[in-house]
């Protein structure tokens, strides 16, 4: 997509330049260009980037992250303000709109000329990688909204701190946060380069309060049609709600003007993010048989139970020859169905972890940072995590250990930076 096009006009052709998201004004720069990114008299002559067409439109009337295609690598990260005051959070997003615009398109962030006494604008470790797909989306956590901002009253009723469930062991320091960023990309070290620049964009008013990197949603496993395998050597994410039907989504997943108590949230979504560690250890010394029941699907095909194809639809009232149900009671699949929770439904987005060993049973901190989006956690994901976490036969092999949830208000357009609806 990129090959031969100069910088003015990549920028100009993805809307970024008229939008004014880019900063053109004399004393900024990079000094620095990433790869198939030539400078802005394209004198350079600076490699075409090598995959050609990786970019993610970054404008919209959505944030890009969540109904577009996953990506192989996920860095999500919480941070918090430390300075107070509607402009300070002002400046934030704006800035960080401005490099995520730029970062998107495969660009360096921008800032002062480096010189004598000024570091590069860019901390520079994704020079000459393509923009690999890169998506950034933004998310506001319940806490932005306790009066250090003056926006109290613009907290939406949906966007409450989620309750306790059964089995939880939370880490307050993986827990919360007043902003999210999640960053998705081909490339870990792109997805990683854009959270890095973003925590250094916010130095003097937020914090990073953690940081989780994510792995195992290659883009040319999905485009099989295939859903790519979790820590449990199961496919997931087969009977996920469809991103790409519109339908779906307004019901399910994007806020509406006419339902929403906050109207600065329409075209917006709300994100939970749970991370989860599996004891693969205890699960590894399951048979086939168990740990197909304790899913209901067949792990080498990711067929439900019963059945020879993934794809194939759920029948939860099938019965065996047995008479017994063929997608068992406590089943995963059946805990989580949308017909055993009043019809709600979310939608998935999770990525796998892996963080060494823990001291002190010697077993892996391995897991599934799962992250859902949806239109009202209070009757979407937590009727549904209540449910699991009493009934599911998986959650015997669960621990969440950070828990959060943030208002991802919708996309951006026209210059403007993200919250403009809020702020
Ligand atoms: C470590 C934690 C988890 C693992 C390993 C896991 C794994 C799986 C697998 C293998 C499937 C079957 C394939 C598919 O349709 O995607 C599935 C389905 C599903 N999971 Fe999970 N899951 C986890 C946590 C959760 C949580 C926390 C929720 C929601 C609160 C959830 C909701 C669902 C839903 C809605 C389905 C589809 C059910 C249907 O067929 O209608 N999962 N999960």
């Amino acid at each position: 997509m990129r090959h031969g096009l100069t910088r003015r006009q990549l920028l100009a052709g993805s809307g970024l330049a008229t939008a004014g998201l880019i900063a053109g004004a004399a004393g900024t720069g990079t000094g620095v260009e990433r790869a198939g990114a030539a400078t802005a008299d394209d004198s350079s002559g600076a490699p075409p980037s090598p995959d050609g067409g990786s970019t993610v439109p970054f404008l919209g009337d959505h944030q890009a992250g969540i109904a577009t295609p996953e990506q192989a690598r996920m860095v999500f990260a919480a941070f918090d303000l430390t300075a107070t005051g509607a402009d300070a959070l002002e400046e934030l997003l704006t800035a960080w709109t401005r490099a995520a615009a730029l970062l998107t398109a495969g660009e360096p962030v921008e800032g002062p000329a480096a010189g004598p006494f000024v570091p590069p604008a860019d901390t520079g470790e994704a020079l000459g990688l393509p923009a690999s797909n890169l998506t950034v989306t933004v998310g506001f956590g319940p806490t932005l909204f306790d009066g250090r901002f003056g926006l109290a009253a613009k907290k939406p009723a949906a966007l409450t701190e989620l309750p306790p469930f059964a089995g939880d062991q939370l880490d307050a320091t993986r827990s919360g946060g007043d902003l999210c960023i999640q960053a998705c990309a081909d490339d870990a070290q792109v997805a990683f380069h854009a959270v890095h620049n973003l925590a250094r964009a916010a130095l003097g008013t937020a914090t990073l309060r953690y940081l989780q990197t994510c792995f195992g949603r290659a883009a040319s496993v999905g485009s099989t049609g295939r859903a790519p395998r979790n820590l449990l050597g199961f496919r997931d994410g087969t009977n996920n709600l469809d991103p790409s039907d519109d339908a779906t989504m307004r019901k399910f997943v994007w806020v509406d003007r006419t339902t929403t108590d906050q109207p600065w949230m329409a075209g917006g979504t709300y994100l939970v993010a749970r991370r989860i560690r599996i004891h693969l250890e205890e699960w590894d010394r399951n048979t086939l048989d168990v740990q197909q029941d304790t899913i209901g699907r067949v792990k080498a095909t990711g067929a439900p139970l019963g059945q020879t194809h993934e794809h194939a639809p759920v029948d939860l009232q099938a019965l065996g020859s047995d008479a017994q149900p063929v997608i068992p009671e406590f089943a995963h699949i059946r805990q989580a169905a949308p017909t055993t929770n009043g019809g709600q439904a979310i939608l998935r987005r999770g990525y796998s972890f892996a963080d060494g060993v823990d001291p002190q049973s010697g077993e892996l901190d391995a897991g599934l940072f799962f992250v859902c989006f949806q239109k009202d956690p209070r009757r979407q994901f937590v009727p549904i995590q209540s449910r699991l976490s009493l009934n599911d036969a998986l959650s015997e092999y669960l621990v969440a250990t950070g828990s959060a949830v943030f208002a991802c208000p919708p996309g951006v357009a026209d210059g403007k930076p993200w919250g403009h609806t809020l702020l």
